[in-house]
């Protein structure tokens, strides 16, 4: 069985980023992670849904203990931007007063779902929080987000795959690219 190919391939304009690819830098972000967090507990928490994939396959790529957890955001907002307002759709199970959390995502925009996550998280006391995205726009580098790990910097197009979807679609595939006009339409 041909394991590489999914049906949404036929939708993709570009592919950005093989599943290789992504891999290697994931290892790449993990040596840094191991190095900058040696001798101390660390606790990963993933944003749901887009970040499953990238925390699976960066967690495994740790040659280290941590644990786990999961929050669940929503993005208020009118029209396709977020607003900046966000709602907790599913809180963290771990009480992280005096932990050191990392905030696994695969993707940072603008930024702003973000930055209230952080703000959000280290209202709860924890020793530090950093973010790890996988992907990061142009657009997030003008906010006040500081991302101490970032796989790749890309262009302002929407992409898919590896996590990320286009209405619920596309998340199942193992590269990441960008959505063929024709998808739209
Ligand atoms: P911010 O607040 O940083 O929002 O603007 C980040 C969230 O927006 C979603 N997003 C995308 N999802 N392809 C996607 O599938 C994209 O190109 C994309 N850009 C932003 C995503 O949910 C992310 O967490
Ligand atoms: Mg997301």
């Amino acid at each position: 069985m041909d394991t590489q190919h999914v049906e949404g391939d036929l939708d993709l304009d570009q592919t950005l980023f093989t599943e290789d690819q992504i891999r290697a830098r994931l290892a790449e972000l993990a040596r840094d992670i191991e190095r900058d967090y040696e001798g101390r507990d660390l606790l990963l928490v993933g944003v749901l849904k887009g970040a499953v994939m990238v925390m699976a396959d960066l967690a495994r790529s740790l040659d280290r203990h941590v644990e786990m957890d999961w929050m669940a955001v929503s993005s208020y907002g009118s029209g396709t931007s977020s607003s900046g307002v966000v709602r907790i759709l599913k809180d963290l199970d771990t009480d992280i007063s005096g932990r050191d959390v990392l905030i696994v995502e695969d993707i940072i925009d603008t930024g702003l779902t973000l930055s209230w996550l952080v703000a959000n998280l280290k209202s709860r006391g924890p020793a530090s929080v950093e973010i790890a995205t996988l992907l990061r726009k142009p657009d997030a580098l003008r906010m006040e987000v500081d991302v101490t790990y970032v796989g790749f910097d890309i262009p302002n197009a929407f992409v898919v795959g590896y996590g990320l979807d286009y209405a619920e679609r596309y998340r199942n595939m193992r590269s990441i690219g960008t959505l063929a006009p024709h998808v739209y339409s």
